[in-house]
């Protein structure tokens, strides 16, 4: 069986390390196969966890899944009447594509997991998962502490070898939401590796705004049209998460209607012409993650770029229920190329300044999802940044 891509890359990522810390973790590393025991905890993308709700006698029937911000404490919660719950939470399973399109379960790392299996990995022994609830960002109360619990039992059930992390898209935000909330010399002991692949950068994005306006068709459900998961969406703290903003988008006219332009300095505006009311818009004005924290453990930042990607929104008229026309420039499909870079640039910043490995790979032609999908990708030449 030959090795996906996305396996060589690991292969490769653990190669990089300086000779004797490499013979130090590495003696019996042979050439074929990865016979590296290195736990590894994978957090896939946004549509992969699964969720299970439980309604009780308080619950009285509407949108289930939404949640309800409290704008005193700059917290959300489940609707009142609602219990939900990660399932196989710690499992590498944990992770499953949920439109059943032939073969997009690899979206949620599923070929990588097969592959580390083969190549010696054991669920619950050697590989983990960490499933997240992709409602909420930074990720829900109590993820922290059970992810951490999930890292020192890996490393301990592996003669104490800290642990590889590897998050694809909104995986990757939840892992670094996970890392920077733990204390730095806790990271130090337990964190050998964070590999983040196309993240879905807090410097912002033009499709956050086009799911708020056309609705989610990152969270689709086959029986419901996608405008009438809009206003569900609209309740969940991920959804404001990525807003475009000035570090990557400056003054550029953003969204465009015929009386009015809105840059990235706009989007307060912009959400309130959305239909916003002034309450709803605190989350995004007091969103935690406007910084960009870099994780200060060894990391590998892997984006693909090349591909066309919305970058102005045309909603002439003015009606933001009728789909924009898109006016497009570089990125993944799915993340504009101005963002990934400022991620990235400020990430090695944070990096090098305390003396962190950081490594940033661009892959052409490589699209948010075919990154972790394609085969043929990861053959190109990569382009160190
Ligand atoms: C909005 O931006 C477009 C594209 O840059 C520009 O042509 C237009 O004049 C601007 N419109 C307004 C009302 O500022
Ligand atoms: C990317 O795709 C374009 C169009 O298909 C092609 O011309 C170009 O050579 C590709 N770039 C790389 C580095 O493969």
């Amino acid at each position: 069986m030959s090795s996906t891509p996305l396996l060589r890359l690991l292969h490769f990522l653990l190669l990089l390390l300086p000779a004797p810390l490499h013979d130090y973790y590495f003696p019996r590393l042979s050439s074929g196969g990865l016979d590296v025991y290195h736990p590894l905890i994978l957090f896939a993308g946004f549509g992969c966890p699964d969720l299970e709700a439980r309604l009780t006698e308080a619950y009285t029937p509407s949108e289930q899944m939404a949640l309800v911000y409290d704008s005193v404490h700059n917290e959300y919660r489940n609707l009142a009447g609602v219990e939900t719950r990660v399932l196989n939470f710690g499992s590498a399973y944990g992770f499953s594509e949920k439109q059943m399109v032939a073969d997009r379960e690899n979206l949620c790392l599923v070929s990588l997991r097969k592959e580390l299996e083969a190549a010696g990995y054991r669920d619950g022994d050697t590989l983990f998962g960490a499933p997240y609830d992709m409602r909420y960002a930074p990720p829900a109360e109590g993820y922290v502490a059970r992810v951490q619990e999930l890292v020192e039992h890996a490393s301990s059930k592996n003669g104490d070898k800290p642990v590889i992390l590897v998050g694809h898209s909104f995986g990757a935000t939840a892992v670094l939401g996970f890392l920077t909330s733990t204390p730095l010399p806790w990271r130090n002991k337990f964190i050998k590796h964070l590999l983040l692949i196309s993240p879905p950068p807090p410097t912002g994005f033009m499709l956050t705004i086009t799911h708020l306006t056309s609705g989610p068709s990152v969270f689709q459900i086959a029986t419901v049209p996608i405008m009438e998961l809009r206003p569900l969406w609209r309740t969940f703290a991920s959804a404001l998460l990525a807003m475009p903003s000035p570090v990557a988008f400056g003054h550029k006219p953003l969204v465009i209607t015929k009386h009015r332009n809105y840059s990235a300095y706009h989007m307060e505006d912009l959400l309130l012409a959305l239909g916003f009311t002034a309450d709803q818009t605190l989350p995004f004005l007091r969103r935690r993650t406007l910084d960009v924290e870099a994780p200060l453990v060894p990391t590998t930042y892997i984006i693909g770029g090349g591909i066309k990607t919305p970058e102005q929104l045309v909603f002439w008229e003015g009606d933001f229920d009728v789909p924009p026309e898109n006016v497009y420039g570089d990125g993944d499909g799915t993340v504009n190329m101005a963002s990934l870079l400022a991620f990235g640039k400020e990430l090695r910043r944070q990096q090098e300044r305390n003396n962190v490995h950081f490594k940033a790979l661009a892959i052409a032609n490589a699209s948010h999802a075919g990154i972790v999908m394609e085969e043929h990708l990861l053959r190109m030449n990569y382009m160190e940044q």
